[in-house]
């Protein structure tokens, strides 16, 4: 008896296993494309700052910050003497709240930013007790 090759219940069986193929392909892309997406959208352009949806307030970033010992930071490492030279006057109108220093967070960042590049060696309490006098005494972010 001559069997044949493909009976109707194999082209069955073949075209229900294509179907399954091509749905496990179209699932695998999309849980490469879901997979992918996030992580493209964390990824900022190198020179894009970090989004920062609710920039902390004055009061939260600087609840721990000992306003005596920034004072005394500020004073021991001649900030404002250099600012003085730079601006005149009493050397707060380097100061500007409403430049590019326009919340708590950044005040933050910059006062870090010289300690680093002026080789200050404070340590991030340090940094924050004199962000938090500077706050105090010139920006006043709430
Ligand atoms: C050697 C000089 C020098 C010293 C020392 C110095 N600064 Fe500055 N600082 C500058 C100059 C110059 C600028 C302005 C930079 C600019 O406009 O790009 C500046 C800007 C700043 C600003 C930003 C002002 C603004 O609103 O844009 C802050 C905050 C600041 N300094 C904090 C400090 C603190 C705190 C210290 C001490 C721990 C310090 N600086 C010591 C030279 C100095």
């Amino acid at each position: 008896m001559i069997k044949p090759s493909h009976s109707a219940l194999d082209t069955a069986a073949i075209a229900a296993a294509l179907a399954a193929a091509k749905a496990t392909a179209a699932l695998g892309l999309l849980l490469l494309v879901l997979l992918v997406k996030p992580s493209q959208a964390q990824t900022p352009a190198p020179s894009a700052r970090p989004a920062a949806p609710t920039p902390p307030s004055a009061a939260q970033l600087f609840r721990e910050a000992d306003l005596t010992l920034g004072q005394k930071l500020i004073a021991e490492n001649r900030c404002v003497a250099c600012h003085q030279q730079k601006v005149g006057g009493d050397g707060s109108s380097i100061y500007r709240p409403l430049g590019r220093i326009n919340n708590p967070g950044a005040l933050r960042g910059m006062v870090e930013q010289c300690n680093t590049e002026l080789n200050l060696g404070l340590f991030p309490e340090e940094v924050s007790s004199v962000a938090a006098v500077l706050n105090r005494d010139h920006y006043r972010f709430p």
